[in-house]
């Protein structure tokens, strides 16, 4: 991180953050995630070994990426209103499912059931650890409307077909590896009249498109590098994605795997924009 000069050295040989990027890492509430990067770059050198794995689930990693994980919005009850505004523009009946897909430690699980408290709300992540965090989280006990399930979003339970109202992947979609068949099993739970909503961080695809943006640099690209990255190529099959993906060739893999992307905005931080999306008729 000192090479590329997402982190600084002086003379002395203490380390600081260049004052370039204290912004970005100051609104993105994101700087604790350095710690916990730097122990992750010893796997990431792993990766790049012939013989190495091409990347590592969330489950890989240390417990500590679903503590800060936790921490990374700020507030989720509103958070939740602002993904829900453009669904209610859309929406004609009630919410009455939801599935919070990749709900980590399950922060916006915990909205969505204090919102919604006649709905069925489903929340599944592939890490036991955040699993293990949602159900043991002091509040969770006073909640009867959440089920959490350790499971792969690849391989949603056959039952589930035609089930929910709604599906939220809150920044899931970039780290999905094998996100064809994730997005494919979506399509499958979700109602015919059904909303998907897809908050994801709002990188340019195009690399120079990003050039002077210290937000994307220090920020996005640094914290992809360790952890989104190499969850998208966890099962190495495809291509990873991790932000880098960017805004452009997602919203284009949406559309050509049959979904209509009905709104787009800017949701959280000035780093993520929301998509929400419907079924192709
Ligand atoms: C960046 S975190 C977001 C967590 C939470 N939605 C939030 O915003 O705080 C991405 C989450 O997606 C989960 N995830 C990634 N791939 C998954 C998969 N194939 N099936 C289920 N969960 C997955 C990870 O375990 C992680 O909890």
């Amino acid at each position: 991180m000192v090479t590329t000069g997402i982190v600084s050295l002086d003379d002395s040989g203490n380390y600081f953050i260049p004052q370039a990027l204290k912004p970005g890492l100051k609104e993105l509430n994101q700087a604790f995630f350095f710690p916990v990067m730097a122990t992750l770059t010893e796997k990431v050198k792993i990766c790049f070994r012939n013989d190495g794995p091409k990347g590592y689930t969330y489950g890989e990693m240390p417990a500590e990426v679903v503590d800060l994980l936790e921490k990374k919005i700020p507030d989720c009850d509103i958070a939740l209103e602002q993904i829900l505004d453009p669904v209610m523009e859309l929406r004609k009946g009630p919410i009455c499912t939801i599935l919070d897909l990749g709900c980590g430690g399950g922060n916006l699980s915990r909205a969505l059931s204090r919102r919604f408290t006649d709905a069925v709300i489903y929340a599944v992540d592939y890490n036991t650890t955040a699993i293990k965090r949602a159900t043991e989280n002091p509040n969770y006990p006073n909640v009867n409307n959440i089920q959490f399930l350790c499971l792969d979003a690849k391989a949603l339970p056959s039952e589930w077909t035609n089930m929910f109202d709604w599906v939220i992947l809150y920044d899931v979609l970039h780290d999905l590896s094998g996100h064809v068949k994730a997005m494919d099993e979506v399509r499958r739970v979700l109602k015919e009249d059904g909303i998907v909503s897809l908050n994801d961080p709002d990188l340019h695809s195009n690399v120079r498109d990003n050039i002077g943006d210290t937000d994307v640099a220090g920020v996005g690209y640094a914290i992809s590098t360790v952890i989104c990255l190499p969850s998208s190529m966890s099962d190495g099959e495809q291509s990873g994605h991790g932000m880098g993906w960017g805004t452009e060739n997602k919203e284009e893999f949406l559309t050509n795997a049959g979904w209509v992307v009905t709104d787009k905005r800017k949701v959280g931080s000035h780093l993520a924009l929301n998509f929400t999306c419907v079924k192709k008729e």
